[in-house]
């Protein structure tokens, strides 16, 4: 079968009244039966009495499901699960073991409305949010499904006389994917099947916030016929089975996103070697960011503004890619500033259920006290503009919140809040700004706003971001456009949804035969 060229799967319209119907009957759906999710091991379902409890962070009484936690002993049997799926699934022909991706990514199609509503009721999501983080997940499937079949070729090799010459690309075996909560569909479906794809088996162990979707998502999986124990699904708290299935001798390689202090902590506890291993783990980590949008006295202020604003605030700053920081020249400082502010107040927040809203929750409670910790240490090291407080209402609403006037070094400045906050700093001119911008140990995304192009050339060798933009937001990378990954603590650069990608799961194997 020919597989077409990839191209980005298109969004939904908001504004579309049938898109409308749609929603408001998926949520109707998933409200009135509140279901259980089993761990899925070998081709299995497995219930366990202890159990994940997934809430609506807008109304923390509203459950979306329940999910049972795996064990330890559960973990080893899902280790023996994979690795005998692998002995199949890794020598089978690439261009079989893409068949039940493609699938997926059709059935995921037919499920758009169920699997948007689920994220929105799950995490927060804004509608648009949730659909371009389910395109993202469609993107993926079909992208690392094309790059399986192009590492599954044979790879070119110069030839010489008297023998003939082959690389081939083989998968590790088993290893442990290990996504955040943010992109509960896109980068937990991206991890999952670019470590599959490629001939490996998976134990997922998605994040405790957003394992609904997550098993949804291995269920949809083995409705496209993916054999049994090449992904299996096993929640369970970091502290239970995380350390476990790090240290575990029989994992090969861990693809983790997420925190700076969790990733560097799987780093330390995956380079020990352990009694029994027989190799060097490897090891993919995408940490966070402490992103920045960038402005000179040539830019179109009222773009940078609104592009600072939803760098700033989509999904209520809770991207690795988020605009913490905006930093700005000092000709247009005090325009950015009323600027920025104008329309930061003009963002609506509220339960996400309507279509209407920008800004829903934030995902829980220890995120709450996070953010407003950090919110009242920006009050003192400078200057609140607006918002500041949490709303006083049910659920985890924090207002969108801009302090100006801070100084680079500051805590706002440099460490991830991961919440509706974000600095204005004022540089002195574009030499400064460029500091500004590099002075974070972070190193993921950025975006600069100019006319001159002499700054926008310099720009590109100076800014030390993985995903660098111009004139544009800094956040909504595209699967195969823009691949996604930072420099420095934001993590080892795996370049997600790029051509690179499919590499960190595959081993080169060099065949020479005298001819
Ligand atoms: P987190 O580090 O708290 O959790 C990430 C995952 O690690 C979750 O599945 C969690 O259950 C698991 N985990 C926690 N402790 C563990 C342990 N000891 N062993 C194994 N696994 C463990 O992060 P989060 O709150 O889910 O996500 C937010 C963070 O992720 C932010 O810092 C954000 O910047 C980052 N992020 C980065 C990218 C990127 O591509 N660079 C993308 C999205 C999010
Ligand atoms: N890939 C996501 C973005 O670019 C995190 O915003």
């Amino acid at each position: 079968q020919i597989i077409p060229p990839f191209k980005n799967e298109p969004y939904i319209d908001p504004s579309d009244p049938e898109v409308r119907s749609q929603m408001m009957l998926a949520f109707e759906r998933i409200r009135s039966h509140e279901r259980n999710y089993d761990l899925f091991i070998g081709g299995r379902y497995l219930s366990t009495e202890s159990k994940i409890v997934s809430k609506n962070p807008a109304d923390p009484d509203e459950v979306v499901g329940t999910v049972s936690k795996a064990t330890r002993e559960i973990v080893d049997k899902a280790i023996d699960a994979a690795y005998f799926a692998f002995k199949s699934w890794s020598r089978m022909p690439a261009s079989e073991r893409v068949v039940p991706f493609l699938k997926a990514a059709q059935i995921m199609r037919d499920r758009r409305y169920e699997l948007d509503a689920t994220m929105i009721l799950e995490v927060g999501k804004s509608w648009i949010e949730a659909d371009a983080d389910l395109a993202e997940a469609i993107d993926f499937l079909e992208y690392y499904s094309r790059e399986a079949l192009r590492y599954g070729q044979s790879q070119p090799v110069v030839q010489i006389p008297g023998e003939y010459n082959e690389l081939r690309y083989i998968p590790l075996g088993v290893g442990v994917v290990i996504p955040p909560w943010n992109f509960p569909s896109a980068i937990m479906a991206g991890m999952t099947t670019a470590a599959a794809v490629s001939g490996n088996c998976v134990l997922l162990k998605p994040a405790s916030d957003a394992p609904v979707i997550a098993a949804k998502f291995v269920d949809i999986l083995r409705e496209a016929g993916l054999p049994d124990g090449v992904v299996n699904y096993v929640p369970g708290s970091g502290s239970e089975i995380g350390d476990y299935l790090v240290e575990h001798p029989l994992t090969r390689f861990v693809s983790f996103t997420g925190s700076k202090e969790v990733g560097l902590r799987i780093n330390e506890l995956a380079a020990k070697h352990q009694k029994g291993q027989k190799w060097i783990k490897r090891v993919i980590l995408e940490m966070g960011g402490k992103d920045c949008v960038v402005v000179d006295e040539t830019a179109d202020t009222d773009a940078a503004s609104t592009g600072a604003v939803a760098s700033a605030f989509g999904f209520q700053g809770q991207k690795c890619s988020a605009g913490s920081r905006i930093i700005v020249v000092r000709e247009v400082y005090d325009e950015m500033v009323k600027l920025v502010k104008q329309k930061t107040e003009a963002l609506t927040i509220g339960d996400t259920t309507d279509p209407n809203i920008y800004m829903g929750p934030v995902i829980n409670e220890s995120a709450v006290s996070k953010i407003l910790r950090y919110i009242e240490l920006g009050k003192k090291e400078s200057k609140l503009i607006t918002g500041g407080n949490r709303l006083k209402r049910r659920g985890y609403f924090i207002e969108p919140t801009v302090f100006a006037d801070a100084s680079p070094t500051a805590a706002i400045a440099q460490e991830e809040i991961f919440g509706p906050v974000t600095a204005i700093i004022e540089a002195r001119d574009f030499d400064h700004a460029i500091a500004i911008a590099n002075g974070t140990e972070y190193g993921l995304t950025g975006a600069f706003y100019s006319k001159r192009r002499d700054r926008i050339e310099k720009a590109k060798t100076e800014i030390h971001v993985g995903n660098l933009y111009f004139n544009r937001k800094c956040t909504g990378a595209l699967v195969g456009v823009q691949p996604f990954g930072g420099f420095n603590l934001s993590g080892t650069d795996s370049k997600a949804g790029g051509r690179d990608y499919l590499l960190l799961f595959l081993q080169g194997k060099s065949i020479s035969e005298k001819i």
